[in-house]
């Protein structure tokens, strides 16, 4: 045979194949595998983990793992405010939570700022798209804190009213305000919050275990019951907060 009749036969094979209906039929069971869970949000302050080995990412978890089983990050290219749109698929059952999360380089937990409860959609196709729609995310070490821990642990008794407990406003845009370097009005000779030095702020002293019986409330144990699997995680992140501020001028 000629060269020219090899060229011919093969192309016949490459076209027959393409007639048999094997690939779409694969493409349609790959689709039914797991969910898709869509994270948008329009995120600023991304600035503050270049380089930390931290991440802000759309993350699912397993019951029992503070590590993401699969986790989509928001690109640190990003401009600040900038809506982003993270997709995860083929989410298989054994996801009890897709999260908008800071998590390290093993993907494990570190501060959740939203939630989804996959358990909230079992009876739903698995074609259906869940989403979770973040609004705007200050991403920010500053608002990971306010967001991540005083939103959810703290403005219930330390709210924005004059009733605020020990006079502490936590909300949102107050809370750096009223710990950075201002004294405690429990305990003479201490700061809420000393900048950069974790070890001699009051607030470190509270939330660590010893601390018990420093407030008339005990908030190691506030603290420990918001966040029963990430504690090491949140206390860290609370101290590294405290640490940098020494940085800012
Ligand atoms: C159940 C109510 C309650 C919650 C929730 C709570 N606190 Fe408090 N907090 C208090 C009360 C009451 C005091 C005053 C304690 C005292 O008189 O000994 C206080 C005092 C403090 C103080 C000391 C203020 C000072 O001037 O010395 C700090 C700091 C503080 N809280 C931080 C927090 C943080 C951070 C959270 C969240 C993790 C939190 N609190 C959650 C009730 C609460």
């Amino acid at each position: 045979m000629k060269p020219l009749h090899y060229i011919y036969i093969l192309a016949g094979i490459v076209l027959s194949s393409c007639d048999s209906g094997d690939i779409q039929e694969k493409v349609y069971t790959v689709d039914e595998t797991g969910r898709t869970v869509k994270v948008t949000a329009r995120v600023s302050g991304l600035g503050d983990w270049d380089g930390t080995g931290f991440t802000l990412a759309a993350a699912a978890f397993t019951q029992d793992s503070k590590f993401a089983i699969l986790q989509q990050a928001v690109s640190s290219s990003l401009a600040d405010g900038q809506e982003v749109t993270l997709v995860l698929s083929n989410i298989s059952s054994e996801v009890q939570t897709v999260e908008l999360a800071l998590t390290n380089s093993l993907r494990k937990r570190i501060v959740t700022l939203g939630t989804v409860s996959m358990a909230d959609y079992a009876d739903n196709t698995a074609r259906d798209t869940v989403r979770l729609d973040m609004g705007t995310v200050d991403a920010s070490r500053t608002g990971i804190l306010q967001a991540g821990i005083f939103d959810r642990a703290c403005i219930q008794c330390h709210g924005a009213s004059g009733r605020s407990a020990a006079g502490l406003n936590l909300t949102e845009g107050h809370s750096a305000d009223a710990l950075i370097d201002v004294p405690s009005t429990r305990h003479e000779g201490y700061l809420r919050v000393e900048s950069g030095n974790p070890e001699g702020s009051l607030l470190h002293l509270i939330l660590r275990e010893g601390g018990e019986n420093l407030l008339s409330h005990n908030h190691t144990e506030i603290l420990s019951s918001q966040f029963k699997s990430n504690l090491e995680e949140v206390s860290t992140f609370i101290d590294s907060w405290i640490e940098q501020l020494r940085e800012t001028p």
